[in-house]
């Protein structure tokens, strides 16, 4: 059954999005203003219990920088979920995230649950919500929003995720 399960799951976006500072937030409770750029990809594991059962995660953190682009299969393979992360201050990071869904759509796992995170929430927006959502529900997507910084929504990320693998 599916009451203890464990997944894999992927972090993806532009460099300075903020994907490790929402695991260390989500992992550790922690944030830092200046976090340092991730190297390859880094992993961390944390579990998660719901009324009803135990999710184990397995996180992987990818490096944002274009120069590691080519390592993602590695990461997104055999993922249940992937979170493909942009920054609402940044236009660029909205477009870069899209790209990725359109190869997760391509080579990635046909059942993989996609979220859509736009993160920063606590600053000024440049890429507006209603944009974001739209697209989001137009590639069955969830969509979120969220601050590494001020915790926001970071908890309710990891939440839906396991309601919707503890479901399928
Ligand atoms: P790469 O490892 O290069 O791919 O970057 P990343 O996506 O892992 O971003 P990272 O978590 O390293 O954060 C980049 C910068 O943005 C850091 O200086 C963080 O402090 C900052 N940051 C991350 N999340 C938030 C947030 O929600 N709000 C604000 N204000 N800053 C954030």
């Amino acid at each position: 059954n599916n009451n203890n399960i464990q997944a894999k799951l992927v972090f993806l976006g532009d460099m300075g999005t903020g994907k490790t500072s929402l695991v260390l937030r989500f992992v550790r409770g922690q944030f830092f203003d200046f976090q340092e750029s991730t190297i390859g990809a880094a992993f961390f594991t944390q579990i998660l219990s719901l009324n009803e059962a135990t999710v184990k995660f397995d996180i992987w953190d990818t490096a944002g920088q274009e120069r590691y682009h080519s390592l993602a299969p590695m990461y997104y393979r055999g993922a249940a979920a992937a979170v493909i992360v942009y920054d609402i201050t940044s236009m660029d990071s909205f477009v870069r995230a899209q790209k990725w869904i359109e190869e997760l759509q391509r080579q990635g796992n046909p059942k993989l649950v996609m979220v859509l995170v736009a993160n920063k929430a606590d600053l000024e927006r440049k890429v507006k919500s209603e944009d974001a959502e739209q697209y989001a529900q137009e590639n069955g997507l969830l969509f979120i929003e969220t601050s590494a910084k001020s915790a926001q929504n970071v908890n309710e990320l990891f939440y839906e995720i396991a309601k919707r693998l503890v479901k399928a």
